[in-house]
């Protein structure tokens, strides 16, 4: 016998009280009615007999909307990075009404890590960088950048008289690069892939005002803890960043190395379950909401009791993180289509060439027998189907991330990595913190670790199929 589909038995009620049909009759026009952005994404009733109708345009505008939001949204925090750490000033220099040299785009390009958007340059200025004609050492230039939008995660905030006024960040800072097909450093947007050159630390450490991040971080705002703070921001260097030292004030790891992480990429995550390198967290859009309020200081609401634990997470309680709120609430609608954007951005292919396809194919074999890594890396996921988290003992490594994030169902954990795209990611080497500096030295990792036994010939075509994910 056919399943009964749940639509179907909903129907026999309806038609047997005419109470019921009325009240569905409601709903369904509620529904029609609605504002779609009520219920962003939602295109298909339960009713699955022509399903697929009408999904289509609801999510290519989910998707551009998502694309807009993770692009260009800066969810209110200029009031945070421009009004009170007055970033803006120091970006400007003193020569145009801020402070300090101010930040040239050569600075910016090269010491910072910004990247540019080569499609939001007008074509004349295209022209000029191309004739060397743009004085790349001027901070006006910087903010000529800023005027139309191509410094990428970084919108500028211009007064009525075109002086810079404020600044604020998007999630492109840390989730998008560009290609260089212009120049270094300027190109084609990729989102998703993480900006591994961005120094956000340097970046940060520059504000004229860190008193305010200092109080809330740390506990005070006197020169030594201002200075302490600073010394963080610095440790952490091109492509990494700390997520977690602002709810739990912890800068450096017990051996006195930065406590940062790489940033991951934002591609490559359809279908699964924890996020982020720890496990207890929860999900991208758990995450998405915590970035936005939490780290990029947006204007949002933002719920998580596991912050109300003054022990462990000292600089959340001074910052009411387990609570906030704002009004207007400048988050929470945009969670559905952010989401949506980033389960959508696929991993990009390795370039033809830079693999063995041979060894590679080989590799897979090690890889899904002898290596044991599907057991956890489960084809085609590559990470856990259900519960991707394990605790750091099981893959021989210390706890001191995983002892980070909310203690999960089974303690604290690290998920289990997907592989997809690792060739446009492995530049600050592997693991959360970069401990590995190549593959093979991942390889041998694991071939101690569970006592594999591991011909070196194993091990370089497990280093090729990797690089051919
Ligand atoms: C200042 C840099 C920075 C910004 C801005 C930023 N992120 Fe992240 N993102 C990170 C880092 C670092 C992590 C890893 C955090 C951790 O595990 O401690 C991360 C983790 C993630 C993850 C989890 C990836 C994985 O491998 O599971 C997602 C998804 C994500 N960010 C999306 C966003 C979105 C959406 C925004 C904007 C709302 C954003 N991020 C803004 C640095 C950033
Ligand atoms: C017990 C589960 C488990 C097994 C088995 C396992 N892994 Fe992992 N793998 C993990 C976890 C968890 C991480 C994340 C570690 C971290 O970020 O510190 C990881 C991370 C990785 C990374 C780094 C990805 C990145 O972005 O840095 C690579 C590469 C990798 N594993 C390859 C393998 C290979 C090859 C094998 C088999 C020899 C294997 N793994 C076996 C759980 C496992």
């Amino acid at each position: 016998m056919k399943p009964m589909r749940g639509s179907s038995s909903r129907v026999t009620v309806v038609a047997i009280t005419g109470v019921a049909v009325t009240a569905l009759a409601t709903i369904l026009a509620a529904v029609s009615l609605s504002n779609p952005d009520d219920r962003p994404g939602a295109c298909e009733s339960q009713s699955v007999d022509a399903p697929g109708q009408g999904c289509a345009k609801a999510l290519v505008g989910l998707f551009e909307q998502g694309k807009e939001i993770f692009r260009f949204d800066t969810f209110g925090d200029e009031d945070y990075w421009g009004g009170i750490l007055q970033l803006h000033k120091a970006v400007e220099g003193a020569a145009l009404g801020g402070v300090g040299p101010g930040v040239s785009p050569r600075t910016a390009l090269t010491v910072a890590g910004l990247k540019v958007d080569v499609d939001a340059l007008p074509g004349n200025v295209q022209a000029q960088l191309k004739q060397g004609k743009v004085d790349l050492d001027n901070p006006a230039n910087t903010l000529a950048l800023l005027g139309v939008n191509a410094v990428v995660g970084v919108k500028g905030f211009f007064d009525s008289r075109g002086s810079l006024s404020s600044i604020g960040i998007t999630c492109a800072l840390c989730h998008s690069t560009v290609d260089d097909s212009f120049a270094p450093g300027i190109g084609k947007r990729l989102d998703g892939w993480p900006n591994q050159d961005l120094n956000v630390g340097l970046i940060v450490s520059l504000a004229p005002n860190l008193a305010q991040m200092a109080l809330q971080v740390l506990g005070a705002t006197d020169p030594a803890t201002i200075n302490t703070l600073k010394q963080v921001l610095l440790s952490w260097g091109p492509g990494f960043y700390d997520a977690e030292v602002n709810i739990d004030a912890i800068g450096f790891r017990p051996d006195g190395k930065s406590a940062a992480t790489r940033i991951p990429a934002a591609y490559g995550h359809l279908g699964e379950n924890l996020h982020t390198w720890t496990g207890g967290f929860g999900n991208v859009t758990y995450w998405n909401a915590y970035v936005a309020n939490l780290q990029m200081h947006g204007n949002g609401n933002f719920n998580d009791e596991r912050f109300n634990d003054p022990g462990k997470y000292p600089a959340a309680i001074r910052g009411g993180f387990f609570k906030l709120r704002h009004d207007p609430d400048q988050v929470t609608s945009k969670l559905a289509p952010l989401h949506y954007y980033q389960l959508s951005l696929k991993a990009p292919t390795p370039p033809p060439g830079s693999f063995d396809p041979t060894a590679a194919k080989r590799g897979e074999t090690v890889f899904n027998g002898q290596g044991k890594c599907s057991e956890c890396h489960m084809p085609p996921l590559y990470t856990d189907a259900g519960y991707n988290a394990h605790k750091p003992a099981e893959i021989c490594i210390d706890s001191f991330q995983a002892d980070r994030g909310p203690t999960g169902a089974i303690g604290s954990t690290m998920v289990t990595a997907q592989l997809s795209g690792l060739w446009a990611r492995s530049k600050r080497g592997f693991y959360h913190d970069g401990r590995f500096r190549t593959l093979l030295d991942v390889a041998n990792h694991y071939d101690a670790c569970f006592n594999i036994g591991l011909s070196p010939g194993d091990k370089s075509d497990l280093v090729e199929f990797l690089k051919s994910r």
